[in-house]
């Protein structure tokens, strides 16, 4: 199976089911002389760890994670960092019924298409739980970026339910169980997720993620655009269905007076900005102002409502999925979007690097 490998010069490659005896990360490109612990790269996957909330599922993983390589004495070597998370919570027999079955929206059929063989244990290597290696890998990118860079991501929808921007504040977001930065919107939220949850459905979300504080300059056009990279990025992560860069398809609706970005003279003799519909890009390269991306997540295809499909000898059958399962996967996309986000920016800072001017 190819295409386990992300990034250029910032490049991780990731291994291991949802069922196995672990899963992990191998970053190779980062640089030497970066502080990293383990204690550095935990709180992230703390954030997308499973069963912390009602709203998640209860699968119960530590999510512990080992640095194996690539650090000596608290510092990065310039070596391939290796990081491992073990699995401690299988429970394969979840999946004994539904070996025989492709459940829709899953990548059953098609990894049985092409491999003509599946794991089918919890979804083997399509299933989320690989979404961790990609947060281990997003705090190494974090320490490449710098604490002047932060990267923060947000649930700003839930179904057909949206935040008001007027109430966005970012201190909200770890005040509540999905990352939401409109406190009455969270509000709002438990109730309707409930209702989901105690009916065995499922809702879709989207997630927004913003970087603040890079520098002009980052991204390689034509066909390395940061932009580009991004929605590939995105694009990568489970369930997601669709991305935006700044107004996205709004776009599509504005004159061009509208939805020009109005510079002026700033005081520092840098020019300013007076929005930033583009979402901090334009001719796939970073303007300095923040860059904000926005993905659509399905509702989670594991719902305990009987739907049609056909088994491995073709016959039609019906499925309903037990085991655990997150209502809404949205919630935690989040941090995997801020990961994607840091692992990209990460890569184009070092590209950024080798080809600068002056
Ligand atoms: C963090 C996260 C957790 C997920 N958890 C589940 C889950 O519990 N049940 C489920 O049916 N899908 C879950 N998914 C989505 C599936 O992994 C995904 O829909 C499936 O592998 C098919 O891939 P695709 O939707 O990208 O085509 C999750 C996705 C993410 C990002």
């Amino acid at each position: 199976m190819a295409g386990n490998s992300f990034g250029t010069l910032f490049r991780f490659t990731t291994w291991g089911e949802s069922h196995g005896p672990a899963i992990g990360v191998v970053v190779d490109g980062c640089p030497s002389l970066l502080s990293l612990t383990e204690a550095d790269i935990q709180p992230w996957l703390d954030k997308r760890r499973p069963g912390q909330s009602r709203y998640t599922t209860q699968r119960q993983e530590p999510d512990q994670v080992r640095i194996l390589s690539g650090v000596f004495e608290g510092q990065t070597t310039g070596t391939p960092l290796s990081l491992m998370i073990e699995n401690t919570d299988q429970r394969s027999k979840d999946y004994s019924e539904i070996a025989s079955k492709f459940r829709p929206g899953h990548a059953d059929y098609t990894y049985w298409k092409k491999y003509g063989i599946r794991d089918y244990r919890g979804g083997g290597r399509s299933s989320a739980r690989e979404t961790a290696c990609r947060v281990a890998a997003g705090a190494v990118a974090r320490k490449v970026l710098g604490d002047g860079v932060t990267v923060r991501g947000a649930l700003v929808q839930m179904g057909p339910h949206t935040v008001d921007r007027s109430r966005w504040d970012w201190a909200e977001v770890d005040n509540n169980p999905f990352f939401c930065p409109d406190p009455q919107a969270a509000t709002e939220w438990a109730d309707y997720l409930d209702g989901i949850r105690k009916s065995g459905s499922s809702i879709g979300a989207v997630v927004e993620v913003v970087a603040s504080g890079l520098p002009a300059g980052l991204g390689d056009p034509l066909y390395d655009k940061l932009d580009g990279d991004l929605a590939r990025a995105m694009m990568t992560i489970n369930a997601v269905k669709g991305v935006e860069i700044g107004n996205g398809f709004e776009a599509a609706t504005l004159t061009g007076e509208q939805n020009a970005d109005e510079m002026r003279a700033g005081p520092d003799g840098e020019p300013e900005f007076r929005s930033n519909l583009a979402g901090g890009i334009l001719g796939g390269i970073s303007t300095g102002q923040d860059v904000v991306v926005r993905f659509a997540v399905k509702p989670t295809s594991s719902i305990l409502t009987p739907r049609q499909t056909v088994d491995l000898q073709g016959k039609d059958t019906d499925i309903l999925t037990k085991g655990r399962h997150d209502p809404c996967v949205g919630i935690r996309a989040v941090p995997v979007g801020e990961a994607m986000m840091a692992c990209v920016l990460a890569d184009h800072l070092l590209r950024h690097r080798a080809y600068a001017r002056g």
